[in-house]
């Protein structure tokens, strides 16, 4: 099969290229639009990442180049119009568990940077400080996790913190009676007696925003959210606020938003515009990583 693929940096190629037997693969760095859908030179299979855009215009375009399969390299598929999809024609295809230890721990990584302080930590010792003044962290033992979604992702969080002996509560849409020693509870349960706050459901039209202004209020003051899902999950200017008034204690992004613009590139000579992620940067108790939650060898 012929395959158009968007958004690649090296380390797709590289495995791709390793792996690949049976495809003719044309590799484009730039992300899939409607104005880069004339790339294609009749390739039925477009393969995209998470920030190529599908709407309908672009699906639309697909079809008229005789695309026939969209390929998500990506367990998420919010960005893809899937009944416009269907209605053309098109099928869409996506990784549904890549790695989930990869994202999992990559949550745990964030939610232990932030509580234990390391990536301050660590500048000071490379300048000579060794003061400890402001670094101290908390016990994860014996705290409340609240998990919501309890998917491939969600089931690795669980053993994992149960490791470190926190309660586990969660919150899903559909119940696994496999799992042990984790009480489900409802959005607002979760809200009231969670320490720490994790996101693996997808986005979607219910889960757009679930944590918003009212949401935030139900919060124990201190909360710790970890964002690892999709950008949308969070209403951030609504987090902004909690964080400006202490009723969040620490906020861990692997994705944002508006991460389309900025996120696998380097913007590093560039003057960022946008106010929102320039405001999360300033605050002492943010870490963002720039979706790289995906990113082991394995996965
Ligand atoms: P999954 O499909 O295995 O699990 C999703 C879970 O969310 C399911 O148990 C489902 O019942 C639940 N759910 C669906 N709607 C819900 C709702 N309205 N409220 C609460 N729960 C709901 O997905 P998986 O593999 O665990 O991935 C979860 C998400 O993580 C993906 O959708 C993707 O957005 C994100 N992701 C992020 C990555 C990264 O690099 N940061 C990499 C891979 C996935």
């Amino acid at each position: 099969m012929k395959i158009a693929f968007y958004s690649t940096k090296s380390y797709d190629k590289d495995y791709f290229n390793r792996f690949n037997t049976k495809h003719t693969i044309s590799f484009y760095e730039t992300q899939l639009s409607e104005n880069t859908v004339n790339l294609i030179n009749g390739e039925e299979c477009v393969c995209v990442f998470v920030n190529d855009l599908l709407n309908a215009t672009t699906l639309e375009a697909l079809a008229k180049k005789g695309v026939k399969i969209v390929a998500l390299r990506c367990a998420g598929f919010n960005n893809v119009d899937l009944a416009k999809a269907k209605q053309l024609g098109i099928k869409v295809v996506r990784v549904p568990a890549y790695s989930p230890y990869s994202v999992a721990e990559h949550a745990v990584a964030l939610l232990q940077t932030l509580n234990r302080k390391i990536h301050k930590a660590y500048n000071r010792v490379r300048e000579g400080n060794f003061n400890l003044e402001h670094l101290e962290g908390f016990d994860l033992f014996g705290k409340t996790v609240g998990i919501i979604g309890l998917g491939h992702i969600g089931k690795v969080l669980v053993n994992i913190m149960k490791g470190y002996g926190c309660k586990i509560l969660i919150y899903d849409i559909v119940k696994d009676p496999t799992i042990e020693e984790v009480e489900y509870v409802s959005l607002m349960q979760l809200f009231n007696n969670s320490d720490i706050i994790s996101l693996h459901c997808p986005l979607n039209a219910e889960t757009h925003y679930i944590i918003n202004q009212k949401s935030i209020e139900q919060m124990k003051k201190g909360v710790v959210l970890i964002n690892t899902g999709r950008g949308g999950l969070i209403d951030t200017k609504a987090v902004i606020e909690g964080l400006k008034f202490g009723k969040i204690g620490g906020l861990a992004l692997d994705v944002y938003e508006q991460e389309g613009n900025f996120f696998f590139t380097d913007h590093s000579n560039e003057i960022i515009k946008d106010e929102v992620l320039l405001r999360l940067m300033t605050f002492p108790n943010v870490i963002i990583t720039s979706h790289q939650g995906f990113f082991t060898v394995e996965a």
